[in-house]
């Protein structure tokens, strides 16, 4: 896979972005790019990373072969709506898979794809408040890789499992396809342009209890659903409901 062909169609479609072949993190390239005055949309994508980060401190495993990329966006939003970004963005990516023929990708919210219970992509949003935008990166399996493959499980416990193992796509199609949509729908969240909550429940991972971290605390239950903040539904083991966001 090419993915400064990949970076080049984005900038034919009129969207600002830069390649970057080795790379420590797209997360902090793409940092560096906003506080110098990045456009929102700006798109950062990278051939490898040599020290990608996951949510809550965990590496991301960055070998040749996978789609590494951060936007960098400016909402005109107030900062108290960001927390939906995530699970906006996770919607985003499903869909984009779906429509390349994996019909049975699932969201576990907020930010894994999943298919047949295996990772294949995972979303990480870095919020700057007080400097007005936040970065979201985006890490997917694209090619299968040997690195990935012996590298058991990983990222909260799921096996790796690669776009093309399971289907026949043209990656490079598929990723500017991913990341065009992405844009659009972050822009769709930033105009408060309401979720499609019927499709977003149709691709939600369902099969058991979950954990999550939420603030200071952690909260866990059977997932019933999702609600029109972007927000997870839980069962509690009280058999009471919560509702919970994270950003
Ligand atoms: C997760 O599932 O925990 C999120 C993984 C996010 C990985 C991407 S790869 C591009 C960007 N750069 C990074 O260092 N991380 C994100």
């Amino acid at each position: 896979m090419n993915l400064r062909l990949v970076s080049d169609d984005l900038v034919r479609a009129g969207i600002s972005s830069v390649f970057v072949d080795t790379v420590d993190s797209t997360q902090d390239y793409a940092l560096k790019m906003a506080r110098s005055g990045a456009v929102s949309g700006t798109v950062t994508v990278a051939r490898r990373q040599t020290a990608g980060r996951g949510r809550m401190g965990r590496p991301w495993l960055s070998p040749d072969g996978g789609l590494y990329a951060s936007v960098v966006f400016r909402p005109r939003r107030p900062v108290e709506f960001w927390p939906g970004l995530t699970v906006r963005a996770g919607y985003s990516v499903v869909s984009s898979v779906r429509n390349a023929g994996l019909s049975q990708a699932v969201l576990k919210w907020p930010n894994d794809c999943l298919v047949g219970g295996r990772k294949l992509c995972g979303l990480l949003a870095e919020s700057f408040p007080a400097e007005g935008f936040f970065v979201l990166g985006i890490g997917m399996n694209i090619a299968v890789s040997p690195e990935l493959e012996n590298a058991g499980t990983f990222s909260a416990g799921y096996d790796a499992v690669s776009l093309l193992e399971l289907g026949n796509v043209d990656a490079e199609r598929f990723c500017v396809r991913l990341l065009i949509d992405l844009l659009g729908e972050l822009t769709a969240w930033d105009h408060g342009r309401p979720f499609d909550i019927e499709a977003l429940s149709g691709m939600l991972w369902t099969d058991g209890e979950v954990t999550v971290v939420a603030g200071a605390g952690t909260v866990t239950g059977q997932v019933k659903g999702v609600d029109s903040a972007g927000r997870l539904v839980l069962v509690q083991p009280d058999q009471t409901e919560i509702r919970v966001l994270v950003d």
